[in-house]
C-alpha cells in the first residue's frame, strides 16, 4: 500500500523505507513502551504489517503497525504522529489507512489499547471491550526492559 495526500504526506507499508531509529526513538519514550530496546522494535516491525507516515521531504513523520492473521483478527499498535506534524488530520488518516488494509478490513475482531485517545478510535467504531468476555495478560515495561528512561511518559 502506498497512498499520498495532496499536501505531499505519504503512507507506505514498505518495511524497507522505515527509519527504524526514528520509530524506536519515539517508542522508547512513549507511555506504553518506556525503555523498549531497539532490537525489539526492529523485530516487531519485521513481523507486523507496518505503516510508515512520511513528510513531503521524505522524513519519518509517524508510524503505526497492524498485528494480524490477515483474516479474522487484528491488533492496532504503536500509533503515533511526531509532534511537528500533529493537528493536521494525519493521525486520523493513518488509522483509517491501517483499517482499510484488506488484512484488517476482513477482521471480525479488532483490538487496541489507549490511555487517552478513545475518541480518536471511537470514530472508527471502536468501543470499550466487554470486560466479561475479553481477557489479557500484561507485564510491566521495567520488568521486561529494565529501569524506565528519564523521558518516559512525555512521548
Ligand atoms: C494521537 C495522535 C496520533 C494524533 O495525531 P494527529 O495527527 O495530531 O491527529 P489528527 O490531526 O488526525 O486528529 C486526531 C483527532 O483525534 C482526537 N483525539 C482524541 N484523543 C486524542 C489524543 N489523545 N491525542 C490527540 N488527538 C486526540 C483529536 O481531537 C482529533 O479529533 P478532531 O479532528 O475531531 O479534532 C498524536 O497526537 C500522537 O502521536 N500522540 C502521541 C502518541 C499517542 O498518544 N498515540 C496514540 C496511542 S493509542
Amino acid at each position: 500500500v502506498d497512498v499520498a495526500r495532496d499536501d505531499g504526506y505519504l503512507i507506505s507499508t514498505d518495511p524497507a523505507r522505515i527509519d527504524r531509529r526514528a520509530v524506536h526513538a519515539f517508542l522508547t519514550t512513549a507511555y506504553w513502551s518506556p525503555g523498549v530496546p531497539f532490537e525489539l522494535v526492529d523485530r516487531a516491525i519485521d513481523r507486523s504489517l507496518p505503516f510508515g507516515l512520511y513528510a513531503p521531504d521524505g522524513e519519518q513523520a509517524g508510524f503505526a503497525r497492524a498485528v494480524t492473521d490477515g483474516a479474522a483478527f487484528g491488533y492496532l499498535a504503536d500509533v503515533f504522529v511526531l509532534e511537528p506534524h500533529r493537528g493536521r488530520g494525519l493521525g486520523k488518516w493513518l488509522v483509517a489507512t491501517v483499517l482499510d488494509h484488506p488484512d484488517m478490513a476482513s477482521a471480525r475482531r479488532l483490538v487496541l489499547a489507549t490511555a487517552d485517545a478513545h475518541s480518536l478510535y471511537a470514530r472508527f467504531g471502536f468501543r470499550p471491550a466487554d470486560a466479561d468476555l475479553v481477557m489479557e495478560r500484561l507485564r510491566a515495561p521495567e520488568e521486561l526492559w529494565g529501569p524506565l528512561p528519564d523521558a518516559a511518559g512525555r512521548g
